[in-house]
């Protein structure tokens, strides 16, 4: 009986904020777009054939059918979407494999999703647009790893990408409401065409900001420690990043304490004239306001020494 009440006097209200703030923190810090499983069939679709010949006849007709309504029929653009001539072929296949494109209505905001085409498909449509045009944007970038830096590429990534993506990758909401994406399962190739033409809201970097040899760096850095990072240990939390981490390091950490504090606190024996010259509306650990004398367990006769 004694310890029920105990229990949910001192520890019940304690215990509340804390589950109530852990719980309010993750919510808040949590990143908007967390790894789902749709990007890692895209992963291993992506780098499968890189080395598919375009067929621009298959291009084309991808095009007339699904694309032309919105963007023209030669891609010059319309009321209702931008124009994608002298756009590279990297620019249409980072839009089509990251599922962005097609859109579903105009009006819609482009969205991670699996492709609607395949590997090969995504190559001949993307082809077929820059083909349109005289001048040749961004190709489609092979990329080789060979001899690649893993700690130059932390550096870069440190640097440039962390602000935005967060430095575990998770990605992060960005003030006007934009997100900059997870990329925990991006593959080498779409981290090349997203440095080298800046999709939608991220900045381009030429090879005069990021040089070749530091991209396939840090390409190297992503795919390797972001999308698989040894643990060094402990709780993981998901790798949210930093500030969710510390919070529920945080309040978990100062949550116990309080608790330990309150525990103390009540185990303390406190004789009635503590009580009231302190105030102490909870009635201390007697609880039952009734009989006034020594309630603690070690006997209090020590009164002087006890109210400090
Ligand atoms: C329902 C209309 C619609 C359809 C269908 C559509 N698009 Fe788009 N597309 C848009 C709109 C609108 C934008 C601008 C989106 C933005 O910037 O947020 C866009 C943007 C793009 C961009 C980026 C252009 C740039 O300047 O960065 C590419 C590339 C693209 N579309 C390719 C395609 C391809 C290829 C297809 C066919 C597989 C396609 N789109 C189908 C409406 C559409
Ligand atoms: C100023 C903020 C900002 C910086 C800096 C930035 N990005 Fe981005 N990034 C974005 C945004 C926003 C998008 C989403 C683009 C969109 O959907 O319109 C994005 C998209 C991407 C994508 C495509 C993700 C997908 O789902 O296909 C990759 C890959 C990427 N960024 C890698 C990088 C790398 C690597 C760096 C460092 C060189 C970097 N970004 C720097 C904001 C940024």
């Amino acid at each position: 009986m004694r310890r029920a009440r105990w229990f949910s006097r001192r520890l019940a209200v304690p215990a509340a904020v804390v589950i109530a703030a852990v719980s309010l923190g993750m919510l808040v810090w949590w990143p908007a777009s967390t790894p789902s499983l749709a990007g890692t069939v895209l992963t291993a679709s992506v780098t499968k054939s890189t080395n598919h010949k375009p067929n621009l006849n298959l291009g084309k007709t991808l095009f007339d059918e699904t694309c032309a309504s919105c963007h023209g029929s030669s891609a010059e653009g319309s009321a209702v979407a931008p124009s994608l001539q002298g756009l590279g072929a990297g620019t249409i296949d980072l839009w089509l494999s990251s599922g962005w494109m097609p859109l579903a209505a105009p009006g819609a905001q482009p969205a991670r999703k699996p492709p609607k085409y395949d590997r090969a498909q995504n190559i001949d449509i993307a082809q077929y647009v820059a083909s349109l045009s005289n001048y040749q944007g961004f190709p489609i970038p092979k990329v080789n790893l060979k001899g690649a830096n893993v700690a130059n590429g932390f550096s870069v990534f440190a640097e440039i990408c962390a602000a935005c993506h967060t430095i575990t990758g998770a990605g992060d909401a960005l003030s006007g409401g934009i997100i900059a994406p997870s990329l925990h399962d991006v593959s080498k190739t779409q981290i090349v065409e997203a440095v080298r033409t800046g999709p939608g809201n991220m900045p381009r970097f030429s090879s005069g900001v990021i040089s070749n040899a530091q991209l396939s760096d840090l390409v190297a850095y992503v795919t390797r420690n972001i999308q698989h990072p040894t643990s060094p240990g402990g709780l993981g939390l998901g790798g949210v990043g930093p500030v969710a981490e510390g919070f529920v390091g945080l309040f978990i950490g100062v949550g116990l304490c309080v608790l330990a504090a309150f525990w103390i606190g009540d185990r303390t024996p406190r004789g009635p004239l503590g009580v009231e010259q302190h105030g102490d509306g909870e009635g201390g650990s007697g609880g039952d306001g009734g009989s006034p004398g020594p309630v603690g367990d070690d006997g209090g006769s020590d009164r002087e020494i006890q109210h400090v």
